[in-house]
């Protein structure tokens, strides 16, 4: 029986656990606000609001696509639809749309709704830029964005002089949300929400799920029928701690957790904008560092990302732990250093020193929403300009997320200047294996590497390498 509150009313249900919220909210509830399209996280039309527990009195509010969540997850938590929002008259940001001609055909319209209304109960002020952040998983096929930010900037303006101190009363006197919000904590602690298990021994004949951005794109029928585990209700796996030596994260933190992290800010000062590069908001909220990693795609951001932080992975079933670099855990494409009992538990990051130095760069065919074509991060320690320490990764240039050893090896102990740069873009290409697919030719990935090699020196030592002087050399140089 999976319970849950779906706008102001409690849900008993038997349905499938492995079944979509979005089946749930237009079949079984009759919601028919929110909208079905793609079906894979791309459009935005059947997002939602969950909210959940974070201590008796406060309940934090997240945009998801309802078309990748499952069910199951949704226990002891409020599931809001475009309906749970409305009042008898359109709400000021309805009204916005409205005015501004931001809506047309209307099918996208809810989906941005409810990816605002979770930015406005979310974050700790409103700004426009973030604002235009949290629709970064919608969009509109008619409209025309400049009317979705003339409303989205009106908006923001009538809600930024109010609402400081009390969120939630401030939203409900704007009648952005109406006033059962102020009775869902209490509800959510009637169905004893936060009871959550510790973690369990993997019985595989389960199909374990983290956030589902992945299984629930490749096999959604399939989950249905099964007996299904989610990891996100296991606590000992969604946390992000230190001591005086390491950083960890824990496998089921999701994406915008560790973008929004201090204690990754601390090592990692951008790493707010290098993950706005994942997905979108939506997914970003859904998705989790575990599925990532586990996934093995040779693009895989956080995989990539990680890689050249020199990180550990902790992995365990009932009988043992393990833990080990996590360049060791891709054997070849899709295959894995873990039994199918093993769960990933966390990554280990070394803490950084102030000499380190960090870049991570994708490329994409669109910026925002897009998996990569190639991407690739470096760390670097240097003293007085010479190399000491460095790691570095590429993906979408070989079957597995790639951690580039010989160009590592290559780059020790050099001085940083153009011909040590020129060189390690030789080394890189004899390293990689990129093949032509829809993302690009072997030659362009070939191509995109060594720029973005170029990009992570020219970012990091601005004083000694410039494009000017890179570009000083021909592509024979390369191939
Ligand atoms: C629209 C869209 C955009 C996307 N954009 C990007 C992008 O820009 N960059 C990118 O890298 N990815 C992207 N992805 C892919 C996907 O979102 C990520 O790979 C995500 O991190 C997967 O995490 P999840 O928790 O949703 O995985 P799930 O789908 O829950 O699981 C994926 C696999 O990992 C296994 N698994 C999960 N956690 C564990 C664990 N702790 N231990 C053992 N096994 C585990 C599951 O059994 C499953 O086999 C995108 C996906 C969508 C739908
Ligand atoms: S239907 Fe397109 S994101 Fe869900
Ligand atoms: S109004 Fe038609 S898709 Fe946006």
């Amino acid at each position: 029986m999976i319970t849950f509150i779906l706008n102001d009313q409690p849900i008993s249900t038997e349905a499938s656990p492995g079944s979509v919220v979005l089946d749930f909210i237009r079949n079984d509830a009759g919601l028919k606000g929110t909208k079905e399209a793609c079906r894979e996280g791309d459009c935005g039309a059947c997002t939602i609001m969950v909210g959940e527990l974070i201590d008796d009195d406060t309940i934090e509010y997240h945009s998801v696509n309802s078309c990748l969540l499952p069910l199951g997850q949704m226990n002891g938590k409020h599931v809001v639809t475009i309906e749970g929002i409305n009042h008898a008259e359109l709400n000021p940001l309805q009204q916005a749309f409205v005015d501004e001609g931001a809506t047309q055909c209307g099918f996208c319209t809810p989906g941005f709704i409810m990816s605002l209304t979770a930015y406005f109960l979310s974050s700790d002020s409103i700004n426009y830029n973030d604002a235009i952040t949290a629709v970064d998983g919608n969009i509109c096929r008619c409209t025309g964005y400049a009317s979705i930010q003339r409303a989205i900037a009106r908006v923001c303006q009538l809600l930024l002089k109010d609402i400081t101190g009390d969120k939630l009363n401030a939203l409900i006197s704007h009648k952005i949300i109406p006033t059962y919000f102020k009775q869902i904590p209490a509800k959510l602690n009637e169905l004893n929400a936060h009871n959550q298990t510790d973690i369990q021994p993997v019985d595989i004949s389960q199909e374990i799920v983290a956030g589902g951005t992945d299984l629930f794109v490749q096999r959604p029928d399939d989950l249905i029928d099964k007996d299904v585990r989610f990891l996100s209700s296991e606590p000992g796996l969604t946390d992000i701690w230190q001591d005086d030596k390491f950083c960890y994260i824990g496998a089921g933190v999701k994406i915008e957790t560790i973008r929004n992290s201090d204690i990754v800010r601390k090592q990692i000062p951008k790493i707010d904008d290098y993950f706005r590069l994942f997905a979108s908001t939506p997914i970003r909220n859904q998705a989790t560092l575990g599925g990532n990693l586990v996934n093995a795609s040779p693009i895989g951001d956080t995989t990539i990302f990680f890689l050249a932080l020199n990180v550990r992975i902790g992995i365990a079933n009932e009988n043992e732990k393990r833990e080990f670099k996590l360049k060791d855990f891709y054997v070849s494409y899709k295959k894995l250093n873990k039994k199918a009992i093993d769960i990933v538990e966390y990554l280990k990051l070394p803490l950084l020193s102030s000499q380190h130095k960090f870049n991570f760069e994708k490329v994409a065919k669109r910026t925002y929403l897009d998996i990569a074509s190639v991407n690739s991060a470096v760390s670097i320690r240097a003293d007085a300009n010479i190399i000491q320490e460095v790691h570095l990764s590429a993906g979408g240039v070989s079957p597995i997320p790639l951690y580039l050893a010989e160009s590592a090896n290559y780059l020790v102990g050099r001085e940083v200047n153009p011909q040590t740069v020129r060189g390690v873009c030789r080394v890189a290409d004899a390293e990689i294996a990129p093949i032509s697919d829809v993302r690009g030719s072997e030659i362009y990935k070939r191509l995109l590497l060594r720029q973005l090699i170029f990009a992570h020196f020219i970012n990091l030592f601005p004083d000694n390498v410039n494009l000017e002087s890179l570009y000083r050399f021909t592509e024979n140089e390369i191939h």
